[in-house]
């Protein structure tokens, strides 16, 4: 028996591994559908010994029984996928201050996974592993830019080329992670979804293997691993997950987790989904209000607005035509959850925050999946007792321009009669003024 095999997700067809699939060009072979589950026959017991307190992983193939590739020797890998979650108790503490809640706060610190410092790096992994075992050695990836640093790192390791389309406005600093391993940069002039056209296009034009979108199972299979970690490390699914949301494959991940294991009783209540978006890029937020406003109609998860070339200040997670909405909003209703928006112009202040309680720099997609915490908090979305989990999404290695702003302590001086004595406590009025 395979390890494991796809199933369409509309008519049910079975699709026998990658090969199958990407000769098919990652359609189903009956229905031309372009989704499918990925489907293991590893005994789901075994996830036990994994998450237990003895677990000693080093990195995310710790979970290769439940990952979609067939052969260890085919594993590239730097160290992603078990960047500690931690607790974070000033967020706790000001949940208690200020809303009187008494709160368990997780933080899953993406920003030290070695490759990219980004959520990313998961995807990344896996698929160099599986594009190595199926003999791939050329891919394309479009990206607002953190995927594409990933993809950029991990496919160098594995010596496969990757022709790399970015919009526009993606970050300078997602081009230097690319340009420097020899990657292809393509920097298309146009929003992220015509990037995705031309990259498609590309892609045809020379015969080459394309990534799939929000529900490509290399990302899926990848990202579902925090699932796990969660389990391993806090001993327990959250009642709520808050993370930044452009396709949704984050959130879609966390649910495949729970598919997985549907049944079993080893991973039961999915948690609520509290998804931000930046203000200024936010289609699925707005279509989310329209709809709750009218009580979610019949369809409501067909109705939803297009932004072209949003003019944004956190480019990583502008994703303007959200062709994932209507998977995602039943979804986040399902959990219980709600897709609300953040104001981007905050995403400094919330650096430098976090900066000063726990001397970590982040980047702007990962203040905006903070700034859904305190936005959740505002709104009552929290209730008192519950665990919560931010999935922390970057570094601010990977947004140098970023980091820059945050900086705000300097004076420029002639001599020390002008320096008054520093004491760093003066600060932390300061770096809360905004959010108490
Ligand atoms: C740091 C970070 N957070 C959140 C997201 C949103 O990802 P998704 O909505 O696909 O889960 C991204 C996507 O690029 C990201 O880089
Ligand atoms: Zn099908």
């Amino acid at each position: 028996m395979s390890k494991f095999h796809f199933v369409c997700r509309k008519c049910g067809h079975k699709i026998d591994g990658f090969k199958k699939w990407f000769a098919s060009n990652q359609k189903c072979t009956n229905c031309n559908n372009n989704s499918v589950s990925t489907v293991y026959s590893t005994d789901k017991e075994k996830i036990k010994a994994l998450i237990s307190d003895n677990a000693t992983p080093e990195n995310l193939w710790h979970y290769f029984d439940f990952l979609p590739l067939n052969n260890k020797k085919n594993i590239v890998t730097d160290g992603e996928g078990i960047a500690p979650i931690e607790r974070w108790d000033f967020l706790e503490e000001f949940a208690k201050q200020k809303y009187g809640l008494q709160l368990e706060v997780y933080v899953n610190r993406n920003d030290k996974s070695f490759a990219t410092g980004t959520f990313k790096d998961k995807g990344g992994a896996v698929a160099a592993s599986v594009l190595k075992e199926n003999n791939v050695d050329q891919y394309v990836v479009a990206s607002t830019g953190n995927t594409a640093s990933a993809f950029a790192h991990y496919l160098a390791k594995a010596k496969i080329s990757c022709s790399i389309f970015v919009p526009e406005n993606a970050l300078k600093d997602s081009e230097a992670h690319i340009g420097t391993y020899g990657q292809k940069l393509f920097r298309v002039k146009g929003d992220y979804a015509y990037a995705k056209k031309v990259a498609a296009d590309y892609a045809k034009k020379y015969n080459i293997l394309m990534t799939g979108g929000n529900l490509d199972p290399l990302r899926l299979e990848a990202k579902k691993t925090q699932v796990f970690e969660m389990l391993r490390i806090m001993g327990k699914i959250p009642d709520v997950y808050i993370q930044a949301l452009s396709g949704g494959t984050g959130p879609f991940a966390v649910e495949k987790a729970f598919l997985d294991f549907e049944g079993t009783g080893l991973l039961e209540k999915m948690p609520r989904f509290l998804l931000s978006q930046g203000n200024r890029c936010a289609p699925m937020a707005h279509a989310w209000k329209k709809a709750k406003a009218n009580n979610f109609p019949e369809g409501y998860e067909k109705d939803y607005p297009i932004y072209e070339n949003p003019e944004v200040l956190i480019p990583t997670i502008a994703t303007g035509n959200p062709g994932m909405y209507p998977l995602m909003a039943p979804l986040v209703r399902k959990t219980g959850g709600e897709i609300f928006q953040i104001k981007e112009e905050l995403a400094v202040d919330l650096a430098r925050l976090v900066a000063y309680e726990r001397v970590i720099k982040i980047g702007p997609a990962s203040a905006a999946g903070l700034l859904g915490f305190f936005e959740s908090l505002k709104n009552g979305l929290i209730k008192d007792k519950e665990t919560v989990f931010v999935n922390m999404g970057e570094s601010a290695n990977r947004a140098l321009s970023f980091m820059q702003q945050t900086a705000y302590t300097t004076q420029n001086i002639g001599s020390a009669d002008e320096c008054e004595r520093f004491d760093r406590k003066k600060y932390k009025e300061k770096v809360w003024e905004k959010f108490v």
